[in-house]
């Protein structure tokens, strides 16, 4: 199968899987599966924007981990920073061929060598971002950016 056609079953295993389902924490649960499971990622997963738990620092907002695949990663994200919170600030998709040389990066994990960050919007504004790393690196393209903001579409 090639990359399009995996992304074509998955587009349609998610809708089926969200389908039925109105909490938004359970669909983003299931969804970072179903793509970890299809591409073997190295981690797969959201962050949602919720409150600061410092709002001294002046943002009242900051990404803060939710469902997710593989290894144990960092809790908050600050607006703006990382590749996660870049996104965020941008409000659309980043990839990251080679994280080592992403000024800012945010390393979880010494195994990740390239990423992808999907935003989730509600009317525009953005709720979450989709966050994959693989220890590949150049592991993402325009191919991934176009059906992973498809499947956040349905969440
Ligand atoms: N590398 C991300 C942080 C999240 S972990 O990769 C799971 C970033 O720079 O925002």
């Amino acid at each position: 199968m090639t990359k399009e056609e995996k992304y074509q079953e998955l587009l349609a295993q998610a809708a089926a899987v969200v389908a039925g389902e109105t909490d938004m924490i359970a669909n983003m649960a299931n969804v970072a599966a179903l793509i970890h499971e299809t591409f073997g990622f190295w981690w797969t997963g959201f962050y949602r924007v919720a409150p600061s738990d410092s709002p001294i620092k002046g943002e009242r907002k900051e990404l803060v981990l939710g469902p997710f695949q593989g290894p144990p990663a960092c809790m908050r994200i600050p607006y703006g920073k990382g590749v996660c919170g870049t996104a965020w600030e941008k409000n659309e998709t980043v990839i990251v061929p080679n994280v080592h040389e992403f000024a800012g990066h945010i390393a979880c994990s010494s195994e990740s060598n390239s990423e992808i960050v999907v935003p989730v919007r509600r009317n525009g504004e953005v709720i979450a971002v989709l966050d994959i790393d693989s220890k590949e690196f150049n592991t993402f393209d325009e191919i991934d950016k176009k059906y992973l903001e498809q499947i956040v579409k349905l969440l």
